[in-house]
Protein backbone atom coordinates (compact mmCIF):
# COMPACT_ATOMS: atom_id res chain seq x y z
CA UNK A 1 0.00 0.00 0.00
CA UNK A 2 1.23 3.23 -0.94
CA UNK A 3 2.62 5.14 2.30
CA UNK A 4 1.01 8.21 4.06
CA UNK A 5 2.51 11.56 3.07
CA UNK A 6 2.32 13.38 6.70
CA UNK A 7 3.39 16.81 5.30
CA UNK A 8 0.28 16.92 2.86
CA UNK A 9 -2.02 15.27 5.38
CA UNK A 10 -1.22 18.29 8.22
CA UNK A 11 -1.85 21.18 5.31
CA UNK A 12 -5.22 19.37 4.82
CA UNK A 13 -8.38 20.84 6.62
CA UNK A 14 -9.34 17.76 8.20
CA UNK A 15 -12.53 17.41 10.30
CA UNK A 16 -10.29 14.54 12.15
CA UNK A 17 -9.41 18.06 14.42
CA UNK A 18 -13.14 18.15 15.43
CA UNK A 19 -13.00 14.19 16.33
CA UNK A 20 -9.91 14.43 17.62
CA UNK A 21 -11.50 17.69 19.89
CA UNK A 22 -14.55 15.19 21.72
CA UNK A 23 -12.06 12.76 21.59
CA UNK A 24 -9.74 14.22 24.19
CA UNK A 25 -12.40 15.91 26.09
CA UNK A 26 -14.14 12.85 27.09
CA UNK A 27 -10.91 11.42 28.89
CA UNK A 28 -11.14 14.17 31.02
CA UNK A 29 -7.33 13.87 31.57
CA UNK A 30 -5.59 14.63 34.57
CA UNK A 31 -2.19 16.90 34.05
CA UNK A 32 0.12 14.08 35.60
CA UNK A 33 -1.71 11.09 33.42
CA UNK A 34 0.47 9.04 31.21
CA UNK A 35 -1.37 9.20 27.20
CA UNK A 36 -0.89 6.71 25.15
CA UNK A 37 -2.26 8.06 21.13
CA UNK A 38 -3.05 4.71 19.20
CA UNK A 39 -2.67 5.45 15.44
CA UNK A 40 -1.73 8.80 15.78
CA UNK A 41 -0.33 9.57 12.67
CA UNK A 42 1.24 13.10 12.36
CA UNK A 43 0.72 13.76 16.15
CA UNK A 44 -1.81 16.68 15.68
CA UNK A 45 -4.64 15.17 18.60
CA UNK A 46 -1.62 14.08 20.38
CA UNK A 47 -0.06 17.37 20.77
CA UNK A 48 -3.72 18.83 21.70
CA UNK A 49 -3.76 16.62 24.61
CA UNK A 50 -0.40 17.13 25.40
CA UNK A 51 -1.65 20.67 26.34
CA UNK A 52 -3.08 19.14 29.58
CA UNK A 53 -0.35 16.54 30.60
CA UNK A 54 1.94 19.56 32.03
CA UNK A 55 3.36 17.17 34.57
CA UNK A 56 2.44 13.89 32.32
CA UNK A 57 3.67 11.91 29.54
CA UNK A 58 2.28 10.94 25.74
CA UNK A 59 3.24 7.61 23.97
CA UNK A 60 2.21 7.75 20.58
CA UNK A 61 1.89 4.71 18.24
CA UNK A 62 1.46 4.13 14.45
CA UNK A 63 2.65 1.77 11.88
CA UNK A 64 3.49 4.40 9.18
CA UNK A 65 7.32 5.68 9.65
CA UNK A 66 6.01 8.35 7.23
CA UNK A 67 3.48 9.51 9.33
CA UNK A 68 6.05 9.35 12.82
CA UNK A 69 8.30 11.00 10.56
CA UNK A 70 6.09 14.12 10.63
CA UNK A 71 5.47 13.24 14.46
CA UNK A 72 9.21 13.40 15.53
CA UNK A 73 9.28 17.02 13.92
CA UNK A 74 6.34 18.15 15.53
CA UNK A 75 7.75 17.45 19.01
CA UNK A 76 10.91 18.13 18.87
CA UNK A 77 13.47 17.10 21.63
CA UNK A 78 9.93 17.32 24.46
CA UNK A 79 10.92 14.76 27.17
CA UNK A 80 7.30 14.13 27.95
CA UNK A 81 6.89 12.52 24.71
CA UNK A 82 7.73 9.20 23.33
CA UNK A 83 7.32 8.34 19.81
CA UNK A 84 6.87 4.07 19.06
CA UNK A 85 6.44 2.41 15.38
CA UNK A 86 3.50 -0.31 16.25
CA UNK A 87 0.63 -2.43 14.76
CA UNK A 88 -2.45 -1.66 16.62
CA UNK A 89 -3.09 -5.54 15.29
CA UNK A 90 -0.48 -6.81 17.70
CA UNK A 91 0.10 -5.81 21.71
CA UNK A 92 0.61 -2.58 22.48
CA UNK A 93 4.47 -1.59 22.54
CA UNK A 94 3.97 -0.92 26.32
CA UNK A 95 4.49 -2.39 29.36
CA UNK A 96 1.07 -3.92 30.29
CA UNK A 97 -1.39 -2.13 33.15
CA UNK A 98 1.15 0.76 32.54
CA UNK A 99 -1.30 3.42 31.16
CA UNK A 100 -3.85 5.75 32.43
CA UNK A 101 -5.87 6.62 29.10
CA UNK A 102 -5.95 5.51 25.11
CA UNK A 103 -6.92 8.01 22.73
CA UNK A 104 -7.37 6.92 19.33
CA UNK A 105 -8.62 9.09 16.56
CA UNK A 106 -9.64 7.91 12.99
CA UNK A 107 -7.45 5.25 13.02
CA UNK A 108 -9.50 1.82 14.28
CA UNK A 109 -11.43 1.25 11.22
CA UNK A 110 -8.54 0.27 9.24
CA UNK A 111 -8.28 -2.86 11.60
CA UNK A 112 -10.49 -5.99 10.56
CA UNK A 113 -10.55 -7.98 14.07
CA UNK A 114 -11.37 -4.88 16.83
CA UNK A 115 -11.12 -8.23 19.22
CA UNK A 116 -7.91 -7.68 19.36
CA UNK A 117 -7.71 -3.79 19.18
CA UNK A 118 -9.97 -4.01 22.11
CA UNK A 119 -7.95 -6.50 24.07
CA UNK A 120 -4.95 -4.92 23.62
CA UNK A 121 -6.02 -1.91 25.23
CA UNK A 122 -7.30 -3.71 28.18
CA UNK A 123 -4.35 -4.80 28.46
CA UNK A 124 -2.06 -1.83 28.36
CA UNK A 125 -4.60 0.02 30.75
CA UNK A 126 -3.52 0.20 34.52
CA UNK A 127 -6.87 -0.73 36.91
CA UNK A 128 -9.32 2.70 36.50
CA UNK A 129 -7.57 3.70 33.25
CA UNK A 130 -10.17 5.13 30.40
CA UNK A 131 -10.58 4.44 26.57
CA UNK A 132 -11.63 7.20 24.18
CA UNK A 133 -11.37 6.71 20.24
CA UNK A 134 -12.98 7.55 17.23
CA UNK A 135 -13.63 5.70 13.54
CA UNK A 136 -15.39 5.11 10.70
CA UNK A 137 -18.56 3.32 12.06
CA UNK A 138 -21.58 1.08 10.52
CA UNK A 139 -22.51 4.05 7.01
CA UNK A 140 -19.24 5.53 7.18
CA UNK A 141 -19.00 6.98 3.70
CA UNK A 142 -21.34 4.84 2.17
CA UNK A 143 -22.62 7.00 -0.43
CA UNK A 144 -19.02 7.96 -1.79
CA UNK A 145 -17.96 4.69 -2.25
CA UNK A 146 -21.64 3.58 -3.65
CA UNK A 147 -19.86 5.76 -6.40
CA UNK A 148 -16.92 3.87 -7.26
CA UNK A 149 -18.48 1.33 -9.50
CA UNK A 150 -18.95 4.15 -11.73
CA UNK A 151 -15.06 5.10 -12.03
CA UNK A 152 -14.02 1.41 -12.90
CA UNK A 153 -16.31 -2.10 -11.39
CA UNK A 154 -12.88 -3.50 -10.81
CA UNK A 155 -11.39 -0.57 -8.82
CA UNK A 156 -9.94 -1.14 -5.51
CA UNK A 157 -9.81 0.75 -2.33
CA UNK A 158 -9.08 -0.58 1.25
CA UNK A 159 -11.40 -3.16 3.39
CA UNK A 160 -12.40 -0.93 6.06
CA UNK A 161 -13.95 -2.37 8.76
CA UNK A 162 -17.02 0.00 9.68
CA UNK A 163 -17.96 -1.54 13.12
CA UNK A 164 -21.79 -0.79 14.70
CA UNK A 165 -22.53 -0.22 17.84
CA UNK A 166 -23.80 -3.68 19.04
CA UNK A 167 -21.01 -5.69 17.93
CA UNK A 168 -18.75 -2.91 19.39
CA UNK A 169 -20.26 -2.92 22.68
CA UNK A 170 -20.35 -6.95 23.00
CA UNK A 171 -16.40 -7.03 22.32
CA UNK A 172 -15.80 -4.15 24.90
CA UNK A 173 -17.88 -6.00 27.16
CA UNK A 174 -15.87 -9.04 26.75
CA UNK A 175 -12.62 -7.71 26.68
CA UNK A 176 -13.39 -7.08 30.37
CA UNK A 177 -14.41 -3.04 29.94
CA UNK A 178 -16.99 -1.53 32.02
CA UNK A 179 -18.98 2.14 31.93
CA UNK A 180 -19.70 1.67 28.41
CA UNK A 181 -21.21 3.54 25.55
CA UNK A 182 -20.58 3.70 21.94
CA UNK A 183 -22.72 5.56 19.17
CA UNK A 184 -22.75 6.29 15.64
CA UNK A 185 -22.44 10.16 15.01
CA UNK A 186 -22.94 11.23 11.38
CA UNK A 187 -20.51 14.19 10.46
CA UNK A 188 -21.24 14.81 6.65
CA UNK A 189 -17.95 17.07 5.70
CA UNK A 190 -18.10 19.59 2.82
CA UNK A 191 -14.64 20.61 1.80
CA UNK A 192 -14.40 23.85 0.44
CA UNK A 193 -14.19 23.36 -3.47
CA UNK A 194 -13.01 20.97 -6.10
CA UNK A 195 -9.04 21.33 -5.69
CA UNK A 196 -9.31 20.68 -2.00
CA UNK A 197 -11.86 17.73 -2.31
CA UNK A 198 -9.27 16.04 -5.18
CA UNK A 199 -6.17 16.45 -2.59
CA UNK A 200 -7.89 14.83 0.27
CA UNK A 201 -9.13 12.35 -1.60
CA UNK A 202 -5.74 11.73 -3.03
CA UNK A 203 -4.14 12.13 0.62
CA UNK A 204 -6.61 10.49 2.71
CA UNK A 205 -9.74 8.15 1.02
CA UNK A 206 -8.48 6.97 -2.09
CA UNK A 207 -4.33 6.91 -2.05
CA UNK A 208 -3.54 4.24 -4.46
CA UNK A 209 -5.62 5.97 -7.09
CA UNK A 210 -4.51 7.61 -10.22
CA UNK A 211 -5.02 11.36 -11.08
CA UNK A 212 -7.75 10.43 -13.30
CA UNK A 213 -9.66 8.65 -11.17
CA UNK A 214 -9.78 10.79 -8.62
CA UNK A 215 -10.84 13.91 -10.58
CA UNK A 216 -13.37 11.59 -11.60
CA UNK A 217 -14.25 10.64 -8.01
CA UNK A 218 -14.41 14.32 -7.71
CA UNK A 219 -16.47 15.33 -9.72
CA UNK A 220 -18.99 12.47 -8.92
CA UNK A 221 -19.21 14.24 -5.59
CA UNK A 222 -21.44 17.01 -6.63
CA UNK A 223 -22.18 18.85 -3.33
CA UNK A 224 -18.45 18.27 -1.84
CA UNK A 225 -19.45 16.63 0.96
CA UNK A 226 -17.69 13.24 1.86
CA UNK A 227 -20.79 11.74 4.31
CA UNK A 228 -18.53 10.62 7.43
CA UNK A 229 -20.35 8.64 10.00
CA UNK A 230 -18.17 8.08 13.20
CA UNK A 231 -17.90 5.54 15.93
CA UNK A 232 -17.49 6.81 19.24
CA UNK A 233 -16.65 4.31 22.32
CA UNK A 234 -15.68 5.51 25.64
CA UNK A 235 -14.95 3.14 28.05
CA UNK A 236 -13.39 1.94 31.18
CA UNK A 237 -10.98 -0.76 32.92
CA UNK A 238 -12.68 -1.58 36.27
C1 LIG B 1 -6.37 8.86 8.94
S1 LIG B 1 -4.91 8.61 9.82
C2 LIG B 1 -5.35 9.30 11.41
C3 LIG B 1 -4.15 9.83 12.13
C4 LIG B 1 -4.45 10.67 13.37
N1 LIG B 1 -4.99 9.88 14.45
C5 LIG B 1 -5.38 11.80 13.01
O1 LIG B 1 -6.54 11.79 13.44
O2 LIG B 1 -4.95 12.70 12.27
C6 LIG B 1 -4.92 6.87 10.16
C7 LIG B 1 -3.66 6.40 10.85
O3 LIG B 1 -3.86 5.06 11.31
C8 LIG B 1 -2.64 4.39 11.17
N2 LIG B 1 -2.87 2.94 11.14
C9 LIG B 1 -3.66 2.24 10.30
N3 LIG B 1 -3.59 0.93 10.57
C10 LIG B 1 -2.73 0.79 11.61
C11 LIG B 1 -2.22 -0.32 12.34
N4 LIG B 1 -2.59 -1.57 12.06
N5 LIG B 1 -1.33 -0.09 13.33
C12 LIG B 1 -0.92 1.17 13.62
N6 LIG B 1 -1.37 2.27 12.97
C13 LIG B 1 -2.26 2.09 11.97
C14 LIG B 1 -2.09 4.91 9.84
O4 LIG B 1 -0.71 4.65 9.70
C15 LIG B 1 -2.44 6.39 9.94
O5 LIG B 1 -1.41 7.14 10.52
Amino acid sequence: MKAWDGVAYDALPLPHEQWGKRTIEALSLLPTELLLDAGCGTGRDAQLALEQLSEGSLICVDQSSTMLDQCRSRFGQDSRVQILEGDLDKALPVEPESVDAIMSVAALHWLSDHNNVWRHFFAALKPGGRIATDCGGFGNLAKTLALVPQIDPNITFPNWYYANVGDTEKLLAEAGFIDIKVSLRPHPTPLPNKETLATYLRTLVFREWNDEQINQMSDLLTDNTLDYVRLEVRARKA
